[in-house]
């Protein structure tokens, strides 16, 4: 089989041949009764979000304890509210890429599987997942601070900044977690049930370091599955990793999709 190139880092750009470097980590996705993924800023980053982290990341040019904490809120909620605002725009004028739309085909090709996502911006449900479980929140979502009522609303831009709630009048937040608060305790605990269930867990476009999500594939590999990493850059779950692939998503995945639908024809075949 022919190479495909693969951009193994932001500069480095080789022949990958498919059949020895994809074809060991298919064999063991493919014998994988239950998948699991957690999937980070990265894997927008094709699509042009930006990450967090990183040269160009936002935590460079914005301070994260001024926009992304209760107390900044609470100080200048109309400040807070016109970041999300901004961010809300550039999501909205995005489409999911080709590792999210893999991403969402898996769900059907194994049975038992499940995409975690550290990400807020809704791209893996744009590109057809169903079942998605938010670890940090959904910048679409409002949530009353008095009553705790969550909304959607999808308003580019937003029509009123603050947003307040229409029932009680109090301010609404962005439906995301921040710095200094705590997960949902029944998204978690069933993140780690599922990621310590699992056969295979991935961890995609994610730095690895913001916890508690970073220890999912950490208790994967605890419990015996085998993971595998894909990312430019190495992290610090690469040491932890069976399988790191130095690529972006958007490119990797598409390639790895094809080589599971070829060896899972030629199994049947
Ligand atoms: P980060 O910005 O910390 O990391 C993004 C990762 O994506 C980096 O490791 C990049 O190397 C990698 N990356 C960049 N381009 C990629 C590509 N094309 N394909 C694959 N990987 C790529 O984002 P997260 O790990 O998601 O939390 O950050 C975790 C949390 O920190 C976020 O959910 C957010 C932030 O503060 C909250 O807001 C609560």
């Amino acid at each position: 089989m022919g190479g495909i190139p693969v951009s193994l880092g932001p500069e480095v750009t080789r022949k990958m041949d498919v059949q020895s470097e994809v074809g060991p980590v298919c064999d063991i996705i493919l014998a994988a009764k239950n998948v699991c993924l957690l999937t980070g800023a990265g894997i927008s980053a094709e699509s042009g979000i930006p990450t967090f982290r990183g040269e160009e990341g936002l935590w460079k040019t914005y301070r994260a304890e001024q926009l992304a904490t209760f107390q900044a809120f609470i100080q200048d909620p109309k400040l807070v509210w016109e970041w999300y605002d901004w961010r809300r725009g550039i999501i909205a004028s995005k489409e999911p890429n080709a590792g999210h739309k893999v991403l969402a085909e898996w769900e059907e090709l194994f049975p038992h599987f499940t995409l975690i996502t550290q990400n807020i911006d809704g791209l893996h449900q744009r590109a057809g997942s169903k079942n998605v479980i938010e670890l940090h929140g959904n910048i679409w979502k409002h949530r009353c601070i008095d009553e705790t009522t969550i909304t959607e609303n999808h308003d580019v831009p937003l029509k009123e900044i603050p947003p307040r709630c229409d029932k009680c009048g109090a301010l609404l937040r962005p439906h995301v977690v921040w710095f200094g608060e705590s997960l949902d305790g029944s998204i978690l605990h069933k993140s780690f049930q599922l990621s310590s269930g699992c056969d295979v867990m991935f961890s995609i476009g994610t730095s690895a370091v913001v916890q508690p999500a970073a220890s999912l594939p950490l208790s994967a590999a605890e419990a015996g599955a085998k993971v595998i990493e894909i990312n430019p850059d190495p992290t610090p779950l690469t040491g932890s990793a069976d399988f790191s692939f130095r690529a972006k998503s958007g490119e990797f995945l598409p390639i790895l999709d094809k080589e599971l639908k070829r060896q899972t024809k030629q199994k049947k075949g």
